[in-house]
């Protein structure tokens, strides 16, 4: 049951069902309007997620889920052709969208397997979407309480990227334990970095924790070596795009710069995710495919031409030797490694 007193403290939901579509919040257009698009279709639905109207790796799998429905609806509707081919083949088509959130690929999947046992695809699947939806949310609460356990008094954060009710189906993770955290009256300061090129900590990350009137600071990217030099924070807390069995996880490029200079300088690292960001199949990171984005997102629009080109991987690896906890619904694994991992599956 999700208390009605956390619900009224996030009220942010980027992914909802609503007349017989997906609605989702365009976070392109966050912070300066707050636009809601409507997807009725499967082809749609790949298109959004490619184009960043929905994000984060919960988020994403929570699209996917819905995505399901469309799917069915679809395949249905397509009576001349197979109904499960012609439905795996529309999965297919979400899951060509974007390559490093796992939590895509375990919603599908499960999808997969679901249709085959179902009498009515299409209210059955909806069903299943719905409690993903709400099981997410739960599980955000839950990483909340774990992770803010993991605090004292007057903690100092920073966070990267965007982890937070706009990423997920609400709450957040890496925000959920902000929140929960700030309830708990455990935080002295909270920092958020830039991230470049989508800038979803400038613009997200700020708007989220503005609207729950929780003070945070902008910074730029570079500017964290700078503020560890100088003993100013205690935890870097982020989310994770995928967690492998070995602890290893993906998240937002420049994570992995983050924990080596947590490293250096004895500052906590703690990834929250919830289980349905584990690749259960992975056993470590090399198995992660990295994300790169167009070359047109980060050069100027000047450079033409093949002289001066541009790299964009919008995703890096951690090593679990980094990371000094991994939050989930079911609790807090301090060190990470294969062991502890598989532990999880009991
Ligand atoms: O490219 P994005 O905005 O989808 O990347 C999002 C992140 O890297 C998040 O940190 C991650 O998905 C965890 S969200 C709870």
């Amino acid at each position: 049951m999700i208390k009605t007193e956390t619900l009224l403290y996030d009220t942010i939901r980027p992914v909802s069902w609503h007349a017989n579509g997906i609605r989702l919040l365009d976070q392109r257009q966050l912070p300066s309007k707050e636009v809601y698009l409507d997807i009725n279709s499967t082809q749609a639905l790949s298109q959004a997620i490619k184009d960043m109207v929905v994000r984060g790796a919960p988020a994403i799998g929570i699209a996917a889920a819905f995505g399901a429905v469309l799917a069915a609806q679809e395949a249905l509707a397509e009576t001349s052709k197979d109904f499960l081919a012609d439905f795996n083949q529309r999965l297919d088509l979400i899951a060509a969208s974007r390559p490093t959130a796992i939590n895509l690929f375990n919603a599908l999947n499960t999808a997969r397997e679901l249709v085959n046992t179902m009498r009515d695809p299409v209210a059955d699947l909806l069903q299943w979407a719905s409690v993903w939806l709400i099981d997410d949310i739960q599980a955000n609460i839950d990483m909340g309480e774990w992770g803010a356990s993991c605090f004292s008094k007057n903690t100092r954060v920073l966070t990267h990227c965007n982890a937070g009710a706009l990423a997920t189906g609400g709450y957040g993770t890496a925000l959920g334990v902000i929140r929960s955290a700030q309830k708990k009256n455990l935080l002295e300061k909270v920092y958020a970095s830039e991230t470049r090129p989508w800038n979803q900590g400038a613009r997200l990350t700020l708007w989220e924790l503005q609207q729950d009137g929780i003070p945070v600071t902008l910074i730029a990217d570079s500017s964290a070596a700078s503020l560890m030099q100088q003993g100013l924070i205690d935890w870097v807390v982020v989310g994770a795009d995928t967690i492998c069995m070995n602890g290893d996880i993906a998240n937002k490029i420049g994570t992995y710069s983050l924990a080596v200079l947590a490293k250096y300088h004895g500052v906590k690292v703690m990834v929250a995710a919830p289980t349905t960001t584990i690749d259960w199949k992975a056993q470590s990171s090399e198995h992660i495919v990295i994300e790169q984005r167009p070359s047109s997102e980060i050069l100027p629009a000047n450079y033409t031409g093949d002289l001066v080109t541009a790299l964009n991987p919008v995703f890096d690896v951690t090593p679990a030797a980094l990371i000094s906890v991994i939050v989930t619904e079911k609790g807090v694994i301090e060190s990470p490694d294969a062991r502890k991992m598989a532990a999880l599956i009991q």
